[in-house]
């Protein structure tokens, strides 16, 4: 791992949520030093600079990345990612920080499980990793895991735990997600809700011979509304994950609205994220790729309703991130049906071209949506924004740059992108990782 570097980035267009202005950034001892609006003089200091990195032109300077949701397979599923091959995905895709998802093999399931991933990922020294611990013990649904053991002075100066989630697998007892709300409360750390859970009307539905589309579409309207009403209960922080139908935007649109003050901590907090492939997708795509294979994703892709409503949500408010669910799978996996998308490498090109290209949102939302807010829904004060003291986690990215999607050039495993051979505008050229170059686009 190289020592941070004091880096200059000159003359570039500088974004975040709240900042759109030509300027230059300092980075020292893996932080922003200074900013430096265009215009003002650059102070001379005795210490030599490591490298200047020149702007102008369409060359953009962002904070990193954050992703809520991405799925890195390790320890368990080498065949489909590593640790190793996820970060190399992360740094090209332009993150800073990940959270991974704990259904792996062994499922993370303990503390320490946790911490032991992401020492890991500290010696790597790409991103910052932080693993969800997963609510009940081997995701079985039973008993709730040991986070209680998350109290003390350790998580508490350097929290290695920012999320709680079983994943796909909602809890199917009010009594223990009751529970689990509340013991997750007293952590101050956000639940991660997947919002798939059957129950009765899914079953009548299925048994009807209705659709995935149809079931899978009451399935997560029922989901969100449980775990809504079970979080206010419990006066938790929860947090919807790919939110995909049009019903679920307006009802998370009607509980934050009727919520004063929806981000402080200290009573029931309600987030969102929606993901690249629902932002920009829709049945039509899976049924050509193969609903049941190649095109096969949890939630389901749905229709154009759905995704401009979804659309609407990022513009308004009612969702707070852009979340990647990356799901990297072997070939033979997508074709035995197994659901999601590898999806670390595409996502600000995609938002750049989807949403920025047409006018839906400005870059500064874009980034927002991509960078501060999910960093906030994590307790992560220190990054997601340029500002002096932050850290010196940027992206250097090119917003004219046109290139294709071709899975066999992405650092991941997964190769299962349902984006392949579309034509992008916008490219990460660098990502720096705590004031070190960790990319460098070749
Ligand atoms: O399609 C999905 N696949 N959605 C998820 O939320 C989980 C993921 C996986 O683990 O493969």
């Amino acid at each position: 791992m190289s020592l941070s570097q004091r880096l200059l980035l000159q003359d570039f267009h500088l974004v975040d949520e709240t900042t759109d202005m030509p300027g230059s950034v300092l980075i020292q001892g893996g932080l922003i030093l200074d900013v430096f609006p265009q215009g003002t003089r650059l102070p001379e200091t005795q210490l030599p600079l490591d490298r200047t990195i020149h702007g102008g032109g369409t060359l953009v300077l962002m904070p990193a990345l954050v992703d809520l949701h991405a799925h890195f397979r390790d320890p368990g599923y080498p065949e489909k990612e590593t640790l190793e091959s996820a970060s190399l995905a992360a740094v090209a895709g332009g993150y800073g920080t990940v959270v991974c998802m704990a259904n792996t093999n062994p499922v993370i399931d303990t503390p320490a499980a946790a911490l032991a991933l992401k020492n890991r990922s500290n010696a790597l020294g790409l991103i910052d990793l932080y693993p969800v611990l997963a609510l009940t013990r081997g995701m079985e649904g039973e008993t709730l895991s040991d986070m209680s053991l998350l109290k003390g002075p350790a998580q508490e100066t350097e929290p290695w735990v920012r999320l709680l989630s079983e994943d796909g697998k909602d809890l199917g007892s009010d009594e223990l997600l009751f529970r689990a709300f509340k013991e997750a409360r007293s952590l101050e750390i956000p639940v991660s809700c997947h919002c798939d859970a059957e129950g009765p009307e899914v079953e009548a539905a299925k048994a009807a011979g209705n659709p995935r589309e149809l079931w899978s579409r009451i399935a997560e309207n029922r989901a969100t509304q449980r775990v809504i009403e079970l979080g206010k209960q419990a006066q938790g922080h929860v947090h919807i994950a790919h939110v995909s139908t049009k019903e679920a935007v307006e009802l998370i649109r009607t509980v934050k609205t009727s919520l004063p003050g929806n981000t402080a901590l200290g009573g029931f907090t309600l987030t969102a994220e929606a993901t690249p492939h629902h932002l920009y997708l829709t049945q039509e795509t899976a049924h050509t790729l193969g609903a049941e294979t190649w095109g096969r994703v949890n939630p389901p892709l749905r229709t154009e309703a759905d995704r401009q409503a979804l659309i609407e949500g990022l513009m308004d408010g009612t969702i707070d991130a852009i979340a990647t669910d990356h799901a990297p799978h072997t070939a033979a996996d997508k074709l035995r049906g197994l659901p999601g998308f590898t999806g670390l490498e595409t996502s600000l090109a995609l938002g750049l071209t989807e949403l920025v290209q047409q006018d839906r949102l400005t870059l500064s939302r874009l980034s927002a949506l991509m960078s501060a807010a999910p960093a906030r829904i994590l307790r992560l004060t220190d990054r997601g924004r340029i500002a002096p003291q932050l850290r010196g986690d940027l992206i250097v990215v090119d917003t004219e740059a046109i290139w294709q999607v071709n899975p066999k050039l992405f650092k991941s495993r997964g190769k299962n992108s349902p984006f392949t051979g579309l034509v992008c505008t916008g490219k990460v050229l660098m990502t720096i990782h705590q004031g070190r170059i960790v990319f460098e686009s070749p």
